[in-house]
């Protein structure tokens, strides 16, 4: 059994030009970020870099569409290695780029072309939770097909992956919930995988341990106090990621693509909106088993008394992130009544990958039961 897989270095700094002075970029680099992190971050340093914003080719999350078109920007220019600076979108867009890119990159998706890794890669995370710098996944769009599909390959590792907490003060307060939300959920979905091994559990508790510490200090006095907690926060998101990255994430991750492709949802909201349900669901069909030790472990960070049941931890737990961002009726995101069983379907028939990942099965019925309660 393999207990864990960390490809990439993991280098840390507190600044950009910190990282620049000991780890120079330059010419034979191709920089991919946005405008405003290259206006903060890059152009203060002087350094001279090829850059490209994948902006310029759409919004959101990545599509084959905006990734054959920046290939054919990159084709410009003389490099040996690609430096992407942002959020998920730009370390999922870079993770194929440093491919050879077949003519259209959708055959990359969908196994017509042979991942071959071509070009160097570091990945410097500017939102604290994707993971993404550390994980071989990267997800795209496929436009023709309209679905989501992602590729996980050893040749999709990136070889550097830096940790700078300066690359996101300038994250609002609403992205830094929903990108650190996205992490606790990974952090919690490791945890309880069956495929966790005590390696990946050490990662999943400290990045659980270090995300609710630096919310209690944002609860208590207000959204100004993330600052100070910013390193936390950064490497609890690689910790959940090299956790899940290995264990997998599973029924939350599942259930939130129903919400998030069709209403387009930012990833961290849209799992928001379903992971205490989940919990609950787990807890009442399986309380004796590891969630229990979850359970003990939220009771005791949440100050919570030691006669609460384990349902009760998990309702206090909602209202906790509750008041960091709001929980909505699924409805009011434009869902349907009659999307309670599409979307159900879509995720039994789409979502394996991830539902093999859960800490006890749940059928058709009792994830429609879900969407149900949360409808
Ligand atoms: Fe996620």
């Amino acid at each position: 059994m393999q207990a864990l897989k960390l490809v990439p270095t993991i280098l840390y700094f507190d600044t950009v030009a910190a990282f620049h002075a000991e780890y120079p970029m330059g010419e034979r680099d191709l920089l991919v970020t946005s405008k405003g992190l290259y206006e903060s971050y890059i152009k203060p340093i002087g350094v001279r870099i090829p850059v490209i914003y994948p902006k310029r080719y759409g919004e959101g999350e990545p599509t084959d569409a905006m990734i054959d078109a920046i290939v054919r920007e990159a084709g410009a220019y003389d490099y040996d290695r690609i430096i992407a600076l942002g959020g998920g979108t730009i370390l999922d867009i870079c993770k194929v780029l440093a491919l050879d890119v077949p003519e259209k990159s959708e055959d990359l998706y969908t196994g017509v072309a042979a991942p071959v890794k071509v070009k160097k890669l570091v990945c410097i995370p500017t939102t604290c939770g994707t993971g993404s710098e550390v994980t071989n996944v990267a997800m795209a769009e496929l436009t023709r097909f309209h679905i989501k599909k992602g590729i996980a390959v050893d040749e999709t590792f990136a070889d550097l992956a830096v940790l700078i907490p300066e690359t996101m003060e300038r994250l609002p307060f609403r992205v830094f919930v929903t990108s650190s939300i996205d992490a606790l959920i990974h952090a919690v979905e490791s945890y309880l995988s069956p495929k966790a091994t005590p390696f990946t559990e050490l990662f999943s508790l400290e990045a659980i341990r270090l995300i609710m510490k630096g919310y209690k200090a944002i609860v208590t006095g207000g959204e100004e106090k993330r600052f100070a907690y910013l390193k936390d926060f950064v490497i609890a998101s690689n910790y959940a990621g090299i956790a899940f990255g290995n264990a997998g994430c599973a029924a939350v991750h599942a259930l939130s693509y129903s919400i998030g492709g069709a209403f387009h949802v930012p990833h961290g909201e849209a799992n928001y909106q379903f992971f205490t349900a989940v919990m609950k669901k787990y807890a009442a069909k399986a309380p004796d088993g590891k969630i229990r030790e979850l359970t003990e472990i939220l009771r005791a960070i949440l100050d919570l008394d030691a006669d609460a049941v384990q349902l009760a931890v998990y309702d206090a737990l909602d209202t906790f992130l509750g008041k960091l961002i709001e929980k909505k009726p699924l409805k009011d995101f434009g869902m349907t009544e009659a999307q309670i069983e599409t979307f159900t379907a879509q995720t039994v028939g789409n979502q394996q990958r991830l539902l093999v990942n859960n800490y006890v099965s749940l059928d058709d019925v009792e994830l429609r039961e879900i969407f149900e309660e949360l409808f």
